[in-house]
């Protein structure tokens, strides 16, 4: 089985890209083996909420070189998560300045593919989160190029649901904070299945348990396995198995 990359990536802020990033990585290493998660946000976002500290690893991964030695040193900076076959590495502040460096490189976008490849061996997924903006920097796009499946998630509410449209690429459309309860909910779905009938996934529901997990460094599972929202990545993790 070859090695998958995953980006979750939308231009919006706050709409639940850590979550799912985490959530997927977690239901993945439980389904599917090794998986490597790579948290270019500059608030170390995914390491925090998984219990880590931030640190520069994705610095280093995005302007160092290919050798031998540079490779073991960027090794260095994965971490196990804590939980079996789930492995991270994470950025911090210094990830802003990879932006300047990348600039001076002058590499073409596509390199982060070949970047990215030294880890092909560390298991059948890799899994970016990334920083609300798509587009606007040198280190989202060049996830977002590295990536064999992007998963854009998309609050349930007007004004996220249109800055889906600003993504490109191999997309699927994840609507998030769903509540059937709300007439905005019910109609921000039937405008996606409009736009993106065939990419778009089943939503994920606004869950109280979700707005607590990062605070408590606790996946989905690892708070209540049996409850819908777990239920929820764990389908999506299904749908992501047979990609
Ligand atoms: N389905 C959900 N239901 C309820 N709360 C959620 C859900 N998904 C995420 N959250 C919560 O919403 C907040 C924002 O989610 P998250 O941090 O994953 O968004 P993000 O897109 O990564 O944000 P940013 O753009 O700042 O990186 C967090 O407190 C998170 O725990
Ligand atoms: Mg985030």
């Amino acid at each position: 089985m070859s090695t998958k990359i995953i980006c979750i990536a939308n231009p919006n802020g706050g709409v639940g890209k850590t979550a799912i990033a985490a959530c997927l990585a977690h239901s993945l290493s439980v389904k599917g083996g090794r998986v490597l998660l790579i948290d270019p946000h500059p608030q170390g976002q995914s390491a925090i909420a998984l219990g880590r500290s931030p640190e520069p690893g994705v610095f280093y991964l995005l302007t160092m070189g290919m050798s031998q030695q540079e490779t073991n040193f960027i090794n260095s900076w994965v971490f196990c998560s804590g939980r079996e076959g789930l492995h991270i590495l994470p950025g911090d502040q210094q990830t802003m300045a990879a932006q300047t460096v990348l600039s001076a490189q002058d590499k073409p976008v596509s390199a982060i593919r070949q970047t990215v490849s030294r880890f092909f061996k560390e298991g059948p997924y890799i899994l970016f989160d990334t920083a609300p903006s798509v587009g606007g920097t040198l280190r989202e796009e060049r996830t977002v190029w590295a990536s064999d499946l992007v998963i854009v998630p998309t609050a349930t509410e007007f004004l996220s649901a249109d800055g889906v449209g600003k993504v490109l690429g191999i997309m699927s459309i994840l609507p998030t904070f769903y509540d059937e309860q709300t007439c905005e909910s019910k109609a921000t779905i039937e405008d996606l299945e409009q736009r993106f009938a065939s990419s778009l996934l089943p939503p994920i529901h606004c869950s109280t348990l979700l707005r607590e997990w990062a605070a408590r460094g606790r996946t989905i599972f690892e708070m209540n396995e049996l409850c819908r929202a777990a239920r929820e990545y764990q389908a999506l993790a299904q749908i992501v198995l047979k990609y």
